[in-house]
């Protein structure tokens, strides 16, 4: 049987950040709160000239240019964060990447799971051809009311991947559990460019699908907990994954350790949510730690609200470290610019959904893409390095 998975993994975020004890100071909470209740140290904040279209441009563009373009004939872009109701983001990132006019592109939605939807689109795309790959982009703004719970628990960031045959870093194994149940606990309506959130009751569907999805994962056939040694699970804020792994503890009955998962958070605690993304940077972080993953399993757990829970497994290839970005990875967290609470809420405050006028939008960030701002009521992007 062909082998197939994720040949190549890149990422971007915003290029500021906001340290969340300034947050807490400003709330007058304890930082705790937020460094070990939520499990956060910072959260990724787009300057104006950011967004889905230009971090997923730049998490992608090292992969075009170590693979070039030429394999790729599918762009699979997931987000929540979508910037047009009718318009892929794909089709954006299509053209800031230069890619063959031969190629299909889509955005896909479902809260912050459909990166795994589009990553198992993609495993069918290059079973059936070979010689195809799949470009593989999850990216999302996670924005929340200021002066609220959320607000802690926002972010930004974009992964990109590349899905081959033959992956050079990890296998995704056939089987997979899913569970799907209509809740209410978080959603954006169409008129609202924040979500709308029950805490408490997203935490519990989360938990519940996780149940819901290992259970299925199991009957059709999914690996015993005993062969998984690794766990990514979805991490809106960290301490989610915590409780994650505490309930297929208690589920299962099994001895699982914080080890299996601890290293998974390095990137997340400093990002913040980035929705669909979110499980691929816990990846990520896995892969670029100390422990050797070769012919480890590693199982993941997807959630988006509203609901979906899917778990599936990875089998880490040998090799795979020579395939990794773990210097790029550290650079772009580092390089970001901080920011006191004034100037992050006036950015939250500035953020405009609106094509009435048209506007303009300096480059500002040191990212490769820009928005640059609204002609006709449609949106346009520049490369500018
Ligand atoms: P909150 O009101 O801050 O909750 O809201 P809390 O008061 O229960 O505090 C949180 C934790 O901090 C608690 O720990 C406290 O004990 C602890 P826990 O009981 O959970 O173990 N705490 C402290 N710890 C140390 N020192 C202290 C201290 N004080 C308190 N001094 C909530 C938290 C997550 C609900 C809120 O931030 C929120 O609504 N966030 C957005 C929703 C969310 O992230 N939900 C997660 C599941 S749904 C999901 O993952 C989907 C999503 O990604 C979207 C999508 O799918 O598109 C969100």
């Amino acid at each position: 049987m062909t082998v197939v998975g994720i040949h190549d993994l890149s990422i971007a975020t915003a290029s500021r950040f906001l340290d969340l004890a300034l947050l807490a100071e400003r709330a007058g909470i304890d930082p705790d709160k937020y460094r070990i209740g939520l499990g956060q140290d910072q959260m990724s904040v787009p300057a104006p000239d950011e967004d889905i279209v230009t971090m997923a441009a730049a998490a992608a563009m090292p992969i075009v240019e170590r693979h070039g373009a030429s394999g790729i004939r599918t762009v699979l872009f997931a987000t929540e964060s979508g910037v047009d109701q009718s318009k892929s983001a794909a089709v954006f990132v299509h053209e800031l990447l230069g890619l063959d006019p031969a190629t299909r592109v889509v955005e896909l939605k479902q809260a912050c799971y459909s990166a795994t939807a589009a990553l198992q689109f993609a495993l069918g795309i290059v079973a059936r051809q070979p010689e195809e790959s799949v470009l593989v982009i999850a990216a999302d703004v996670a924005r929340y009311a200021v002066d609220t719970a959320a607000e802690p628990t926002q972010g930004a960031g974009a992964v990109a991947m590349l899905v081959t045959q033959d992956p050079a870093i990890a296998e995704v194994e056939p089987a997979t559990g899913i569970h799907t149940a209509d809740v209410d606990d978080f959603w954006r309506p169409n008129d609202s460019d924040t979500a709308v959130v029950n805490g408490k009751l997203s935490i519990d569907a989360y938990l519940d699908a996780f149940v819901g999805a290992w259970d299925d994962y199991r009957a059709r056939g999914g690996a015993a907990i005993e062969s998984i040694d690794y766990f990514c699970h979805h991490q809106p804020f960290t301490r989610m994954a915590v409780k994650a792994h505490q309930r297929l503890a208690v589920h299962t009955g099994a001895a699982l350790t914080p080890a299996q998962m601890e290293s998974t958070t390095r990137y997340n605690r400093r990002l913040g949510n980035s929705y669909t993304a979110s499980l691929y940077f816990a990846l990520a972080a896995l892969l670029d730690g100390e422990d050797d993953l070769t012919d480890r399993r590693v199982g993941m757990y997807s959630y988006g609200s509203g609901s979906i829970g899917e778990f599936f497994s990875l089998r880490i290839r040998p090799g795979y470290r020579t395939a990794l970005r773990t210097e790029a990875t550290k650079r772009i967290l580092d390089s970001r610019e901080p920011l006191d609470v004034d100037a992050y809420r006036a950015l939250h405050a500035a953020h405009s959904a609106s094509s009435e006028v048209d506007r303009e939008i300096a480059p500002t960030s040191p990212a490769p893409f820009h928005f640059i701002g609204v002609q006709g009521r449609a949106r346009r992007y520049a490369r500018t390095d």
